[in-house]
């Protein structure tokens, strides 16, 4: 084999390698909802509604928070959630449309954040929200 021909070959299986890499690391995050990141202002979170027009479950991420905040839309009321575990404060992965699960010790929390299997015991931390306008406020 002419040493072109080789390096393109190991080439092509070194790029195959890392997008299978890659793809197995976005799988096993859990998430496959969209991220909106954000900066808090005066202790409020402000969300344009129209993100909501695609996917009524959307995952608000404030810089500088380690947690994210599930948001998520119920006919015209909105439900705002911690995605921090009660238990051990571990972050919480989307368990479909149904809630939330940890991977760490098995909790599973529902959409309202309620506990529906433990060892966890307290619901999720919730934040009031509000509508203005065409923007949603998350109140911290
Ligand atoms: S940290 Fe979530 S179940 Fe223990």
């Amino acid at each position: 084999m002419e040493r072109r021909n080789f390096i393109k070959i190991t080439c092509k299986i070194c790029l195959l390698g890392a997008a299978g890499a890659s793809i197995a690391e976005l799988s096993a995050c859990g998430t496959a909802y969209p991220v909106f990141k954000t900066t808090v202002l005066d202790k409020k979170i402000t969300v344009p509604l129209s993100i909501f027009a695609t996917n009524s479950l959307q995952i608000v991420r404030p810089q500088g928070w380690y947690y994210d905040i599930a948001v998520q839309k119920t006919d015209s009321s909105y439900t705002a959630l911690l995605l921090q575990c009660t238990h051990q404060e571990n972050q919480l992965e989307v368990n479909g449309k149904n809630g939330y699960s940890c991977s760490l010790h098995g909790s599973v929390f529902n959409k309202n954040g309620k506990v529906m299997k433990g060892p966890a015991e307290k619901a999720l931390k919730s934040y009031k929200t509000l509508v203005e306008e065409d923007k949603l406020i998350i109140m911290l």
